[in-house]
């Protein structure tokens, strides 16, 4: 007879056969799920580690894996489709100040192309991730619901993400949406042209996501690539602004006002210290 110990072990060595082999400078922590094929690849992000599938160490750490295998030219792989499982997505996280922001800096300049699908929340970090993606489609479910919510807790949007936004939505508007801290809906969103588009239903996005990633996956990574690099030149801030912004992230951070609002936000949030794998 065959004992459970042992299909519990036999489970564990067929889940390690099936881990996709990825690059592993970081620890793995199995948050994102891919699949790949004919040049696609789908990764889904789901951290059942957290309750709100937060955009924590863990998930960076996957994430960064993945970069890591995406930027050693696999000619293979052309279009990377992002997406999310049910739960909300990347509820308002709190990004170390150095990771994250080279993390998101190597996303957006990939060869492949980059597509996010959402169908949950995106704040602060979550939404800086969406924003260094190639494009970003959501659907209009009330619980779709994006901001750069920092400036609420007197800190500052700590990858870019407000200089990002102003090369998608102009300068008004991002500091419409980033000063005050407001959520935005899916259809306003795609009105001010923050997203790609919004679909009524998740099977409507899918479809539309996956015929667009097969149609840019028949062609040549080289031109995906260069396309992206001119893009990149004209509508991304600089990576020496990002680093100068970080900066400032850090000064502001030291405030003790910026601590006492950063304490009751973690508070509020039931969101506790990200923690770090070193
Ligand atoms: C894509 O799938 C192939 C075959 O299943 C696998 O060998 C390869 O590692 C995958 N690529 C990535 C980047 O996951
Ligand atoms: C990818 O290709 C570029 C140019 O062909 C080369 O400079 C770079 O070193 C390659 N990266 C890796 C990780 O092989
Ligand atoms: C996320 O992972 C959990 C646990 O492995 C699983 O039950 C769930 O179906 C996954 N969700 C998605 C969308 O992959
Ligand atoms: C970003 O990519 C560079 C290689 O271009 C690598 O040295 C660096 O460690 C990466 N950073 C992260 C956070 O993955
Ligand atoms: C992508 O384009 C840049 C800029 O032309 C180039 O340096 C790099 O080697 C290219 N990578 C691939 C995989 O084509």
């Amino acid at each position: 007879m065959i004992s459970p110990k042992f299909l519990g072990r036999l489970g564990f060595a067929l889940l390690l056969a099936f881990q996709p082999t990825l690059a592993a400078r970081y620890p793995s922590f199995g948050t994102i799920q891919t699949t790949n094929s004919s040049g696609v690849l789908n990764a889904v992000i789901n951290n059942t580690a957290s309750s709100t599938n937060l955009l924590d160490y863990r998930v960076q750490a996957d994430l960064a894996n993945l970069v890591e295998t995406l930027q050693a030219n696999d000619t293979d792989i052309r279009v990377v489709v992002f997406s999310k499982s049910p739960l909300p997505f990347f509820d308002p996280g709190f990004p170390d100040m150095s990771f994250p922001p080279a993390l998101l800096w190597n996303i957006s300049q990939i060869p492949q192309a980059t597509i996010a699908t959402v169908e949950g929340r995106a704040r602060g970090i979550g939404n800086e991730f969406l924003m260094s993606c190639d494009m970003r489609f959501l659907t209009t479910s009330p619980s779709v619901l994006f901001s750069q919510l920092e400036n609420s807790f007197g800190a500052i949007p700590g990858c870019g993400g407000a200089m990002y936004l102003s090369n998608l939505i102009g300068r008004g508007c991002t500091l419409e949406y980033v000063l005050s801290s407001t959520d935005i809906d899916a259809v306003t969103a795609e009105k001010y042209g923050w997203i790609n588009r919004a679909f009524d239903t998740s099977a409507a996005m899918k479809e539309y996501v996956h015929i667009l990633a097969r149609r840019i996956a028949l062609f040549p990574l080289a031109g995906i690539n260069g396309t992206k690099f001119g893009v990149n030149a004209v509508s991304r801030p600089s990576k020496e602004d990002i680093v100068q912004k970080a900066q400032n992230v850090i000064s502001v951070l030291a405030l003790p006002a910026t601590q006492a609002y950063v304490a009751r936000f973690f508070e509020a949030t039931k969101i506790r210290a990200l923690g770090s794998w070193s």
